[in-house]
């Protein structure tokens, strides 16, 4: 796809598509809850449709009308309970979808029936030891097809014990899969967060009436957290509704900013704190985000007015390390590309987790950005980005990854000349209308 840089300001009001990571828990929730579960505000990307996909073929009934209620799409999964998926016919395929692989495990790992899990050949290649060990101290029987720790798994069924874990990583999709596994131990499991992930999965379980409760461990760290989840609870189904996903949202935040004369209102945007660490990078950057109508729901929202700003890093320099990091994991590559227009050094440190995304972001980034004609270098768990300067268009390689193709869309227009993306189709994964808003909105 060759893109233009922007001959207009961007303008409008819009609503960013529903968050993929709750969207995902609603359709896994819904399908383990006895009712049937309404969801609005679904996001219909190729991600979510996999998770759906998966649990059709587990025997959950689920209605993808796509009916328009205020201007929303409602999903209606018809719950089972916990104890009656039917075995699968055949491979359970997840395509691009890290969550759906990784939360299916641990429900699959607890299953009187044996399955498969597999996806794409991005998929294929993220590491699954890190759901694998801790599953297995469960009790649970998986193995790597190919030997090699990663996809196609195929698991076992069986009875699960309770275990005490502590996370290696700060991963919500590790998280998950353990919690998810525990509904079905034979007594209560806790998991230690010294570095909290995004907590969508523990606020969904409590709303769906799972026994679980999470507590502060300040002996450990100020932010550390300890999850005890307890089985035997009845999961009801439930009305979830989802807010428009920060991680989406982000790169029309960003090209409003890098746009001139651009402000654009962006409509119900999820700032759940375990996932908003981007509003404390935009500020530090100086941008014009004003933040309106919050609303305290479990899943917290809020309204964003972005007007194009100047982005200067503080004094210089600006470090994105340390706990802020699984805050914004999946905002960093639209951060990167911030950064090139920033004018300093932007340092992101501690981030060796993007090495094991859908690509590896780290390399991806720094390549990308040098060819638009930024300063930026490779740490082995970050990068440094001297921005500022004014960038070119060039030729961006993806690997098919939805949120490098995003960020480099965003770049491209407010670079000089064009710029072509080796692949645009991947950005269906999390945000299929994107390039139609961004029309919307020029
Ligand atoms: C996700 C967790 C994060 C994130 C991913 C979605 C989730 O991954 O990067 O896009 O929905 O649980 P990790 O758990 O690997 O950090």
């Amino acid at each position: 796809m060759k893109l233009h840089p922007a001959s207009r300001a961007l303008r409008g009001k819009i609503t960013a598509p529903g968050d993929k990571s709750i969207s995902h828990r609603s359709v896994i929730l819904g399908a383990l809850a006895k009712g049937v579960t309404e969801v609005s505000g679904f996001l219909y990307g190729a991600d979510c449709l996999a998770t759906i996909d998966c649990f059709r073929k587990l025997g959950v009934r689920i209605e993808d009308a796509r009916r328009k209620t205020d201007g929303r799409q409602v999903l209606q999964i018809e719950g089972k309970g916990i104890f009656a998926l039917d075995t699968p016919f055949g491979e359970l395929n997840c395509g691009n979808s890290g969550t759906t692989a990784r939360l299916l495990s641990g429900i699959l790992a607890a299953q009187a029936f044996t399955s498969i899990v597999t996806g794409d050949a991005s998929l294929c290649k993220r590491p699954m030891k890190r759901i694998m060990e801790p599953l297995s101290q469960m009790g649970a029987v998986i193995e790597s097809v190919n030997g090699n720790d990663c996809c196609p798994l195929r698991i076992h069924g069986t009875r699960l014990h309770a275990l005490d874990y502590r996370m290696p990583v700060a991963s919500a999709q590790v998280k998950s899969a353990v919690l998810l596994a525990s509904l079905y131990a034979d007594a209560a499991s806790t998991v230690h967060e010294a570095l909290p992930s995004r907590d969508h999965t523990e606020l969904m379980l409590r709303a769906f009436g799972a026994d679980i409760r999470v507590s502060e461990e300040p002996e450990i760290s100020p932010l550390a957290k300890k999850i005890v989840l307890a089985p035997g609870a009845l999961l009801r189904a439930q009305k979830v509704h989802v807010p428009a996903d920060i991680s989406s949202a982000a790169f029309l935040i960003a090209a409003a900013l890098l746009v001139p004369g651009s402000e654009v209102y962006l409509k119900e945007v999820g700032i759940n704190p375990t996932r908003a660490g981007l509003l404390h990078v935009l500020r530090a950057f100086g941008a014009d985000v004003e933040m309106t109508n919050i609303t305290n729901a479990a899943e917290p929202y809020a309204d964003f007015n972005v007007k194009s700003s100047k982005l200067v890093c503080p004094e210089g320099r600006l470090v994105i390390e340390g706990e802020i990091i699984p805050t914004l994991i999946d905002e960093l590559p639209v951060i990167a590309v911030l950064a090139a227009f920033a004018e300093g050094e932007t340092v992101i440190k501690n981030a060796g987790e993007l090495r094991v995304k859908e690509s590896d972001r780290i390399a991806l980034l720094v390549r990308n950005l040098r060819e638009m004609g930024a300063e930026a270098e490779e740490t082995p768990d970050g990068m440094i980005i001297r921005g500022g300067k004014p960038l070119h268009g060039a030729q961006i390689k993806t690997h098919g990854d939805h949120r490098i193709a995003m960020g480099f869309a965003v770049a491209a227009l407010a670079a000089e000349g064009d710029t072509v993306l080796d692949d645009d189709a991947c950005i269906a994964v999390s945000y299929p209308d994107f390039f139609k808003d961004l029309a919307l909105l020029s």
